[in-house]
């Protein structure tokens, strides 16, 4: 199996407290993230999901335990360069992420850092601005596009940088459901073309869903880990930690609560459907 792209090992973190007790944020946080998956990050507020995020990149460091990005200890100060350009992060507001008044100026702006010779910036700009559907843009002033126009662009500067692993902290919690939905459609290709690593935490059920992976978090700790299938399958624990679950789901757990005998794993529209006309046409019976 080839080495995980991202590894936190029993990661333990406090922010320092203004006076006395130090609340713990990360309570031995195992994970092991493989290379060119997709996986999303679901928890309730407060649950630890951008302190978690925030040790990807070495943002943050652990108080104990460790992260590994490609096998390179992010506590290690002499690889903080490399790690960051394997790992890049986007976070909620795309406003707070533009640094340039022309929109290929800013996806330039990250590699231009890097001590990128002039013409391959060119070449990666432009590439970057095709991956996220943005190149006819190029040359716009960026405050003058949506929300979600502004955060594929943000997500172009982080491709500019052509990292193996990207880690989106909420990047779809500003925008309406076309912004949100072009960003998620965005983050797709990238992962499933470009085989590029996908982390995103997210509060939105329909984008978790989506992921090859769903990792759940309560009070700095994982409790569920699984194909999004099985983590929602798991209704009565994601309830006790204050997360609902999808509608198809609900709909399904309820039916089964009055004993009918229908799967929890149908997920999709498609597919909750389908069991319900199973349902219906007699092909499944009740539960004695
Ligand atoms: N800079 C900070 N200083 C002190 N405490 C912090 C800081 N950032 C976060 N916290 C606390 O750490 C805990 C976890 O916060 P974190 O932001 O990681 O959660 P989250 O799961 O991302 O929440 P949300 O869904 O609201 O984004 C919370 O109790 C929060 O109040
Ligand atoms: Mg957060």
């Amino acid at each position: 199996m080839s080495k995980p792209i991202i590894e936190a090992k029993d990661l333990r973190f406090s922010y320092p407290a203004a006076e006395g007790v130090t609340p713990v944020v990360l309570d031995g946080v195992s994970l092991s993230i493989e290379e060119g998956t997709f996986v999303a990050i679901l928890g309730h507020n407060g649950s630890g999901k951008s302190t978690l995020a925030k040790h990807f990149n070495a943002i943050l460091l652990p108080a104990g335990g460790k992260v590994y990005v490609s096998g390179m200890d992010t506590a290690d100060e002499g690889k903080l360069l490399d790690i960051r350009r394997t790992v890049g992060m986007v976070f909620q507001n795309p406003d707070n992420q533009i640094v340039a008044n022309v929109v290929e100026e800013d996806v330039a702006f990250a590699p231009e850092n890097l001590g990128v010779p002039p013409e391959e910036i060119r070449r990666r700009v432009d590439d970057a601005l095709k991956a996220v559907n943005m190149y006819e843009f190029r040359e716009h002033a960026p405050h003058l596009l949506s929300g979600g126009q502004k955060q594929r662009i943000a997500i172009a500067g982080v491709i500019a940088m052509q990292p193996r692993c990207i880690v989106l902290d909420e990047p779809t919690a500003m925008l309406d459901p076309i912004g949100r939905a072009d960003v998620i459609r965005t983050i797709k290709t990238l992962n499933r073309e470009r085989g590029v690593s996908v982390v995103l935490i997210t509060h939105h059920m329909d984008e978790a869903a989506q992921a090859d992976r769903l990792v759940v978090m309560a009070k700095g700790k994982v409790i569920s880990d699984g194909t999004p299938k099985e983590v929602f399958s798991q209704v009565e624990r994601l309830r006790e930690v204050g997360l609902t679950v999808p509608q198809t789901t609900q709909l399904l757990w309820e039916l089964r609560q009055a004993g009918l005998k229908v799967p929890l794993d149908a997920l999709s529209d498609e597919e909750c459907a389908l069991a319900l006309q199973k349902l219906l046409t007699g092909e499944t019976t009740h539960e004695v």
